[in-house]
């Protein structure tokens, strides 16, 4: 029996984004445009990561850090590699990263029928600040959720 090939989680660079892109647009119905990750490639506050396996992009997570507070923009596992610990590695990751950089809290929001994104959030601590009425589609509340990282 071979052994599971490890993951890796290292930065995002500019070739990963064809595969980046397949796993959005799976993943979200309003996903985000080429030029967004561009931009997240470029901005010295952004720190966008690749979980690869076998050479493959399977995930990635798009953290901004700004001083004392840092958000994950965007956090996305490719559907054939969900529930396998890979959206942890990633939230280890940008955790880790977010208190290397100074940042005293860690914010996000998400839709409030992602069930499986709220439980990932709530498992590492994150809590409920705020719901913003009908931001998705001007229908569905965005909850709008952090975590003290000192
Ligand atoms: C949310 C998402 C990133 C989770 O990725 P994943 O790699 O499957 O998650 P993991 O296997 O690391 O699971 C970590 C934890 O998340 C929660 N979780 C993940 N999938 C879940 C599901 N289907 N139902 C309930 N909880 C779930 C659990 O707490 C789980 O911990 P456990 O395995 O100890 O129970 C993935 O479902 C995804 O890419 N969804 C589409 C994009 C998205 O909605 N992103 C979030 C936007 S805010």
């Amino acid at each position: 029996m071979s052994a599971p090939v490890a993951v890796i989680i290292r930065p995002m660079e500019r070739s990963d984004l064809d595969a980046v892109l397949a796993i959005e647009q799976d993943a979200y119905p309003n996903p985000w445009k080429l030029e967004h990750f561009i931009q997240e490639l470029h901005s010295p506050l952004a720190i966008p990561f690749v979980a690869v396996q076998d050479q493959t992009v399977i995930g990635y997570l798009c953290l901004m850090s700004l001083f004392e507070e840092a958000q994950i923009l965007n956090v996305a596992v490719a559907r054939l590699q969900r529930g396998k610990g890979i959206a942890r590695l990633l939230m280890d990751t940008a955790i880790r990263t977010a208190r290397e950089r100074g940042a005293e809290l860690l914010t996000l929001e998400v839709r409030e029928s992602n069930r499986a994104a709220i439980a990932l959030y709530e498992s590492y601590g994150f809590v409920r600040y705020f719901v913003r009425r009908g931001y998705y589609e001007g229908t569905e509340d965005a909850i709008l959720m952090e975590k003290t990282l000192l």
